[in-house]
């Protein structure tokens, strides 16, 4: 059980009642009168995001009311998760589409710390979980995964190079009999590799590609890959300072997998699973690769080296190349990729790439559900041509200042097979401030919609 949950019974606990803000004046006015009058006297009309504690006759915390715009409106539980009082508490029950499972899983979204280098105590408000009414494993595997995803972008970089990651990959082995393989240092160029290795070694942490295989063989393949820059300087074309104050985020792809993973085996989805994660450090030293560079893929295409510090579709050329020659029946890559889909979508949003437009609208559907935000952003071909190279097959960079999300998805693309299902996530995987759903800092992205989006495809037997 998480420390922000209790399963005691439920008698003592303090109820949290949702107040629809359009429905106030009519709830107002069939209060009881000492409600009506602290809700008077305290100014509440619950606008959506409000909380009003409200004492009983002894003094004590008796009941609590929160404003919300709408019965979908959950995402304010993960905000009372750290600002209620201690305390145990239970969730009022309104008509559906309100859903008692989000939001206590907003509570525990919400309720997230990062305390490996500084203790804190965990927030006093604990939620009571009526195991009948929820969703316990559902709960419990999505917040496990959250908070891993979390831990691993917000762990610094000494702490988190390519070997950690391949450690972090042997949890999904010891606990779900994942099987797991891993190529590092010099076997990556004997494996052809020569991308991921040319990125990686100009770090003196060797570079590495981890291949995680679960389920049964004869359950419909989907193949997960992530990005799994361990700090991203940019290379030569070195980062300024402010841009590379959070890169060690830049494995956050890898995270997302990992996470992603660790879902899909511990509720046992009919899945035959494999995950890439191509993990490497993008540092500067005399082993580094130069602008200029021309890198010969495992795929065979030829890649120009225009900027190092668009390094992340590098590692990921190869890695998605070798996904799609199993044709899996679905491939996703995860990765912090561009700077430029940030500036299209701000940090909450996923950018999403396919060409299958079912795809995009089921994924953006239960992005919406999860509160999860996705949006589809195109392929469009006509970009290409800015990744053509006067000495190679492909330019690693484009020179354009315009549609670096775009051009960098097509590149990818060009690695993959059109026959095959594929969509790519380019997103922030950091809070830049406190939301509700979380804290600031390493953010999972997208990571619940596609976990619902799973469930719809592959529903577990009951
Ligand atoms: N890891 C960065 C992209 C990034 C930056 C993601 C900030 C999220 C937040 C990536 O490797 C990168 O540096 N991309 C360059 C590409 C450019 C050189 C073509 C970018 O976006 O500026
Ligand atoms: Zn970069
Ligand atoms: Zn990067």
């Amino acid at each position: 059980m998480f420390p922000c949950y209790t399963d005691q019974p439920t008698e003592k606990a303090i109820p949290i009642f949702p107040i629809l803000e359009g429905d106030f004046v009519q709830w107002h006015a069939s209060q009881e009168d000492r409600i009506k009058k602290w809700v008077e006297q305290t100014h509440f009309v619950a606008k959506s995001g409000a909380i009003l504690l409200y004492p009983g006759v002894t003094g004590e915390l008796e009941k609590v009311f929160v404003g919300i715009g709408s019965l979908d409106d959950w995402c304010v539980f993960g905000q009372l998760a750290v600002t209620l009082p201690q305390g145990v508490y239970k969730i009022h029950a309104l008509p559906e589409p309100f859903s008692v499972d989000f939001a206590a899983l907003a509570w525990g979204l919400g309720s997230y710390q990062f305390t490996v280098y500084k203790k804190s105590s965990p927030h006093k408000a604990k939620l009571s979980l009526d195991k009948e009414s929820i969703n316990l494993s559902y709960l419990h595997a999505v917040l496990q995964a959250t908070y891993w995803v979390r831990d691993l972008i917000n762990t610094p970089a000494q702490d988190m190079m390519p070997h950690h990651i391949a450690d972090q990959a042997l949890f999904l082995e010891k606990t779900f009999l994942a099987q797991v393989a891993i190529l590092k240092g010099e076997a990556l160029l004997g494996a052809g590799y020569n991308s991921i290795y040319t990125v990686g070694r100009g770090s003196v942490h060797a570079p590495h590609l981890i291949d995680i295989r679960w389920g049964d063989k004869g359950h419909p393949k989907v193949t997960l890959v992530g990005k799994g820059v361990c700090f991203d300087s940019g290379g030569l074309d070195l980062k300024s300072a402010a841009n590379m104050g959070t890169m060690k985020k830049d494995m956050a792809g890898a995270a997302h997998v990992l996470g992603l993973g660790y879902v899909i085996m511990s509720l046992n989805l009919p899945i035959c699973l494999r995950i890439l994660i191509p993990a490497v450090e993008n540092s500067v030293s005399g082993a580094s690769y130069h602008p200029g560079d021309i890198i010969r893929t495992r795929p065979g295409k030829s890649v120009e080296v225009t900027n190092t510090d668009a390094e992340g579709r590098l590692i990921l050329c190869e890695a998605l190349e070798e996904a799609a020659k199993e044709a899996p029946e679905l491939l996703l890559d995860f990765a912090t990729l561009t700077g430029a889909a940030r500036v299209a979508l701000g940090t909450d949003i996923a950018a999403l790439f396919t060409d299958d437009n079912q795809l995009a609208v089921d994924l953006m559907a239960a992005g919406e559900k999860e509160k999860d935000p996705i949006w589809h952003l195109p392929l469009y071909t006509a970009y290409k041509k800015l990744l053509d190279s006067k000495v190679a097959d492909l330019s690693n960079a484009s020179s354009s200042p315009y549609g670096g999300a775009i051009t960098a998805a097509l590149f990818l693309k060009e690695f993959i097979p059109h026959t095959i299902k594929w969509g790519h996530f380019d997103m922030m995987a950091w809070n830049t401030s406190g939301r509700s759903l979380g804290p600031e800092g390493g953010e999972a992205n997208a990571l619940r919609a596609v976990i619902h989006y799973l469930l719809d495809c592959y529903p577990t037997k009951q």
